[in-house]
């Protein structure tokens, strides 16, 4: 090809050809914007040649194209793959329809091209820069950064900043700077002494204001020389500070070799300060234990062993009562590893079921279109097992109707008999069920049935979860009063190692519980058992699943704390996973160790039927040992802007909450600091007693103080105690919604020692 015609993107140069599915799109196309049955817009879309943002107008418009950053796209998916399409799946063939799935909880983009080759083009392309961006290292990210900052400080696109733009970048930038000192980093970045600085002069002016005084103090006191590390200062460095003195001295070898972007320094064997920043601020640098990020955890034991990722009414986006169904709620919830899903279902008008929250003005999609979703992204982000916790509310008929969808649409997913053929005397594991979809519901008789010879239907009790739903619920007054309904043998045959059984009390539990039963409490029930029995609910436990969800009062999708529920080993705590907030980031923190495969061992204590454990008395346990945390808060890095009002600089400050046992509940914070969302440096030392270690969570929250008002929430990161790491590490801040506020971040100094 002619490289001289060619414009593809700069950092996508190390591809050998032109992509010429970049090229469509920056040509530019018209795409249907598919939204409802009434409504669809012609729009034009194109791809800027930054290869970095997307503009598109409607074909009415004059000529004031919006924008959106590649960035904030997720993924591409192909075909019928969102509501609105599968609404309208006869209108368009699937080859020419594409859904743009953005970050955090911004609705989908569904566009429909021209012909089958274009919307080929720009799957393909928008496949390509996602990647590409996906997999920028970090020094990478930090030049788009620095680049992206220029892009947006150059306001007359004159290819170079002013003083009077980098003032208002700096604002932009949440800092509030002293204009003597700013003007001074910029005469001194100005070596052409021109008045303006050019891209180059601005990555030098950047790096001035951005440095981080703490880290050099650190490098230069385990520097020899004062201006390197060799390997052996490293090797101190990680023994004193991080602890990482077990691991040997190919350890700082690998380091250099992966962060120092020098080639003499790294052909030397040391490390500059460039390098020991991008290594602080890499994943090695991170407070998670990047070893806790794989799949670490020992997955053969029995499935009751473990905390499972659970959604409630996970077909809900909005709230419980007008909200919007959608198996946008599936697909969702299992990107974030959830591996219990509910589905309430319902006779629907053409004989077909339908999914919704009965009784409200929910709306309703079909079951098989969740079914054929559940197929579809069941094992993408873990191969272990699904459990579909079915509401049934159908008629006969339409209770065949699921069980043949259930067959048909899973086929060799749908775990059909027991793994090994005979009755269990214990639950399988995770690694025995990889792969398999399971049913939960209620079910006609035990396992122990299972070569006898059913009844085609039978009478089963409904004094279950669903009921108990109903009662605190708001809209008991349509429930029939009869509450006895016929479950067909097709769909009870299906229900395996999850089966629904009321509970009585603990005693008859453990006569009569079968290792399959599992019970469902509502939030309020379950804590009215941990106050009066959390040591016997906690043994229970050990023995047999339980789930808990939600009181039918909490109409507006809010959450309770899964915490307490954690603490007496309920393996389903199922929450409203659209709904964000603090209930939502302990249960993203726990879940993302282990891979994010949505199961996480229970702690040993929690697992063992033969001795109690009392929550409530941690210090009982034969082998209590008690141990302080300190971290010391020393410094927070680019903090976004809580509103985009120009002038108004954030003032943070840090609290970090401890949730686990009762008496490990804590939190302390750090004063705040006037307008400085930069580079705040607070230094100040908090402490904390930790009692039982292996279920505390660790959640570190930034917020912009105000005297007057309420605290805006800035940022927030939570990870289990158990994966911390000690020393000096990088906390990645996260947003509201879970999407990562990269280069947002805060500095700090774990120590981790056993209390005396
Ligand atoms: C951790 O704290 C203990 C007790 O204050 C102290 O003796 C120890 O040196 C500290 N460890 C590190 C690595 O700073
Ligand atoms: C290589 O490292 C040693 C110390 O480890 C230092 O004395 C020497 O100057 C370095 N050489 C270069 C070329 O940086
Ligand atoms: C915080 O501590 C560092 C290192 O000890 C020191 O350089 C810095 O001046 C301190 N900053 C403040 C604001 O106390």
């Amino acid at each position: 090809y002619d490289s001289g015609e060619c414009s593809y993107c700069p950092w996508t140069n190390h591809m050998q050809y032109p992509d010429v599915s970049l090229e469509i799109m920056k040509a530019g196309s018209v795409l249907r914007k598919a939204k409802s049955r009434m409504w669809r817009g012609h729009r034009h879309y194109k791809l800027q040649d930054d290869c970095k943002t997307i503009a598109y107008k409607s074909s009415w418009a004059m000529n004031s194209y919006s924008t959106f950053s590649v960035g904030d796209v997720e993924a591409v998916r192909e075909g019928h793959e969102s509501d609105v399409f599968l609404s309208v799946a006869d209108e368009y063939p699937p080859e020419r329809c594409f859904t743009l799935v953005f970050r955090g909880r911004r609705g989908n983009l569904d566009l429909v091209a021209e012909s089958a080759e274009e919307a080929q083009a720009w799957i393909r392309g928008m496949q390509t820069l996602i990647e590409n961006l996906q997999s920028m290292g970090e020094s990478e990210k930090l030049d788009q950064w620095i680049s992206d900052l220029f892009l947006k400080a150059d306001r007359n696109k004159d290819g170079r900043i002013s003083f009077k733009e980098v003032r208002r970048l700096l604002k932009l930038m949440n800092m509030d700077m002293n204009e003597d000192h700013a003007s001074s980093l910029f005469r001194m970045a100005d070596k052409s002494q021109t008045g303006f600085l050019g891209s180059e002069e601005f990555v030098h002016f950047y790096k001035m204001l951005t440095q981080r005084k703490e880290v050099v103090e650190l490098f230069q006191e385990y520097s020899s020389d004062g201006q390197t590390l060799s390997h052996c200062d490293l090797e101190e460095f990680l023994r004193e500070e991080q602890l990482e003195g077990d691991r040997s001295q190919e350890h700082a070898l690998e380091l250099i070799q992966r962060y120092e972007p020098s080639d003499t320094a790294k052909a030397n064997h040391t490390m500059s300060i460039d390098g020991f920043l991008m290594y602080l601020t890499s994943a090695d640098g991170s407070i998670f234990n990047s070893e806790d990020q794989r799949l670490y955890q020992d997955m053969t034991q029995p499935l009751k062993h473990y905390f499972i990722s659970s959604s409630h009414n996970t077909y809900l986006l909005e709230d419980q009562l007008k909200g919007r169904s959608s198996v946008e709620g599936y697909i969702q919830a299992l990107k974030r590893g959830c591996r219990c899903l509910e589905i309430d279902c319902w006779d629907g008008s053409s004989g077909e079921p339908v999914v919704y929250h009965g009784h409200t003005f929910t709306s309703k999609i079909l079951f098989k279109d969740v079914i054929n979703t559940v197929a579809k992204y069941a094992f993408k982000t873990s191969e272990y097992p699904v459990i579909l916790s079915i509401e049934n509310r159908c008629s006969v008929e339409q209770q065949k109707v699921m069980a043949q969808l259930l067959k048909d649409i899973l086929g060799d997913m749908l775990l059909r008999t027991t793994i090994d053929g005979k009755v269990p005397s214990v639950l399988p594991s995770p690694e025995e069920l990889k792969g398999k979809i399971l049913v939960k519901g209620k079910k006609i008789g035990g396992l122990e049935s299972l070569d006898a010879d059913n009844p085609v239907s039978g009478e089963v009790s409904d004094e279950d979860d669903s009921s108990e739903l109903r009662r605190d619920s708001l809209t008991t007054e349509s429930l029939p009063s009869d509450s006895k309904q016929s479950l067909t043998k097709e769909l009870s045959d299906l229900v395996i190692y999850c089966k629904n059984e009321h509970f009585n009390n603990f005693e008859h539990a453990r006569i009569h519980g079968k290792p399959y039963d599992i019970s469902s409490f509502s939030e309020s029930k379950a804590r009215k058992i941990i106050k009066e029995a959390a040591a016997d609910f906690a043994q229970h436990n050990a023995r047999q699943i339980t789930r808990v969800y939600p009181s039918g009062l909490r109409t507006d999708s809010s959450n309770f704390c899964p915490q307490d529920m954690w603490n007496v080993g309920c393996q389903m705590v199922a929450l409203n996973f659209q709904t964000a907030g603090l209930e939502m980031d302990l249960n993203d923190g726990l879940f993302s160790q282990n891979n994010r495969c949505g199961y996480v061992l229970k702690p040993e204590i929690l697992r063992n039927s033969e001795q109690q454990f009392n929550p409530d008395k941690p210090q009982d346990r034969k082998d209590y040992c008690p141990l302080i945390l300190t971290i010391q808060v020393i410094s927070g890095q680019q903090l976004p802007k809580v509103n985009n009002k120009v002038g108004s600089i954030v003032d943070p400050f840090v609290r970090v909450e401890i949730y686990g046992l009762p008496a490990d509940q804590a939190t302390q914070e750090t004063s705040y600091i006037e307008n400085n969302g930069l580079n705040p440096c607070w230094n100040e030392t908090l402490e904390f007693a930790v009692h039982t270690p292996e279920l505390a969570l660790i959640r570190f929250v930034v917020e912009d103080y105000d005297m007057a008002t309420k605290n805006d929430f800035i940022g927030q990161y939570t990870v289990p105690f158990s994966c911390i790491q000690s020393g000096y590490r990088h906390i990645h801040l996260l947003s509201k919604d879970g999407t990562s506020l990269r280069p947002s971040s805060l500095f700090v100094n774990i120590n981790i020692t056993e209390a005396s």
